[in-house]
């Protein structure tokens, strides 16, 4: 894939001006706030200000600073999949795969059947952090660790564990106006993982949702069902119970700049011609979005939906997204593809518009920044990154907190016993 090919012959050096310090003159190195006493966060979303001091090195988000070269990222190559079914049990294969069908080009669908009905709702209040990435790694060490015999040979061969999804929020901070984030970062025997913390307000804009919006992130979910089978012969069910716990998620490896990554997301279809290319090159992604009607409505599209749309998609190589278009009452009344490769033609036109390698060397920056501030190699320390629109990346370092998200499970398992060989 060639967008996936470096054009800079030497990508990987961050850009050192975005790196910035809050206070030069507190007479301390930076390297002494990390080790500030631990403070047990009061709730899921942090600590306040005053009780656990920010460090004194940030990170800028300023889209300027990386208007630079692409930086080098390979292929992302599937190492592996896993399902999670209808009850949240994780599977170690892909029992939950579905099959791309190829709708009409103005289907009509109804998004709104089966809403108050037919519809099982995953518990969302239900935080599984990296628990499904880690259980795939310990069923699937073996294809993993580094370098046959040497001492380390039961480390993981691998800089950063993480969730697509936080990968895309990296990708889209340089243009992010309205939600910011909290990321939780912990070193363990060498690899670092990155789960995400929910903020305070996305807590509130949770519980304050109106009926609309509710019904609205159903939409969504109901256009894969009407495009969906469950075997490459099969057809659709929309007359069929729709459940949000189940899912397909695939598992890929690459590099950005001179980071070494695994990550996972969930894949929403795949084409259901046997001859198609490997995955993740027969993978589709499928999203909803409201019919445009207007060139305003257009020049939105483009600057805010396929700059979300494209980030997602690019990270793990997934070649094509599949758009239903809606009315007001949820009625699709077009279907349309978006080439991933094709998206940034498609916004050149678009004044100030956001730009790939902006995305991906934040990025880039920001996993450089995470190396050089997380030294210390412990399960029960995270480093908090937290960023609001507008602000740089600031963290605060916390010892045995309700932070600590790496399970015991995982732990003692990678601590006390070599990979066992699967074929
Ligand atoms: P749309 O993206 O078509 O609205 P995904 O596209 O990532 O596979 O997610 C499938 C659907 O889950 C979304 O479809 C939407 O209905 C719902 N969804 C996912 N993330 C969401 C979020 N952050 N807020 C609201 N709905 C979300
Ligand atoms: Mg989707």
């Amino acid at each position: 894939m060639e967008q996936h090919r470096s054009h800079n012959p030497n990508p990987s050096h961050q850009n050192p001006s975005a790196y910035k310090r809050e206070r030069e003159d507190n007479g301390r190195n930076h390297c002494e706030n990390k080790h500030s006493r631990p403070n047990r966060p009061q709730n899921q979303s942090g600590p306040s200000r005053g009780q656990n001091p920010h460090s004194s090195l940030s990170l800028s988000t300023r889209r300027e600073l990386y208007e630079r070269d692409f930086p080098v990222y390979k292929q992302p190559v599937e190492v592996g999949c896993f399902s999670l079914d209808s009850e949240r049990r994780f599977f170690n294969d892909g029992r939950q795969m579905r099959y791309y069908v190829e709708p009409d080009r103005s289907p009509n669908f109804d998004l709104r059947d089966g809403y108050k009905d037919r519809f099982i709702k995953r518990d969302d209040s239900v935080k599984e952090k990296l628990d499904h990435m880690l259980r795939w790694i310990l069923a699937n060490r073996s294809k993993l660790s580094a370098r046959g015999t040497t001492a380390s040979s039961c480390d993981l061969d691998i800089d950063f564990v993480t969730w697509r999804g936080h990968l895309t929020k990296l990708l889209t901070a340089p243009y992010e106006t309205r939600e910011g984030w909290q990321l939780a970062v912990t070193r363990f025997r060498g690899t670092l993982y990155i789960s995400e913390v929910e903020t305070e307000a996305a807590r509130r804009d949770q519980e304050n949702r109106t009926e609309r919006h509710e019904e609205m992130m159903y939409w969504g979910y109901k256009f894969e069902q009407y495009t969906c089978a469950d075997t490459d012969h099969g057809r659709p069910d929309p007359g069929g119970v729709l459940n949000t716990n189940e899912a397909f998620c695939t598992v890929v490896q690459t590099r950005l700049a001179d980071h070494r990554l695994l990550f996972s997301g969930e894949v929403d279809c795949r084409d259901k011609d046997p001859n198609a290319p490997a995955a993740p090159a027969c993978y589709i992604e499928l999203k909803t979005s409201a019919e445009i009607c207007t060139p305003k409505q257009r020049s939105n599209f483009h600057r805010f939906k396929l700059l979300k749309w494209w980030a997602q998609s690019f990270l793990p190589g997934v070649p094509r997204v599949v758009a239903g278009f809606r009315d007001e009452e949820g009625v699709v009344v077009a279907v349309e593809t978006f080439p991933i490769s094709k998206i940034s033609h498609l916004i050149k036109n678009e004044h100030n518009c956001w730009k790939p390698t902006v995305c991906m060397n934040f990025c880039s920056d920001f996993l450089s920044f995470v190396k050089h501030i997380a030294t210390e190699d412990n399960p029960s320390v995270v480093y908090l990154l937290s960023w609001e629109p507008r602000r740089d990346v600031t963290f605060s370092v916390h010892r045995d907190s309700p932070y600590c998200f790496l399970p015991h499970w995982f732990v003692e398992e990678m601590t006390s016993s070599q990979p066992s060989h699967q074929s």
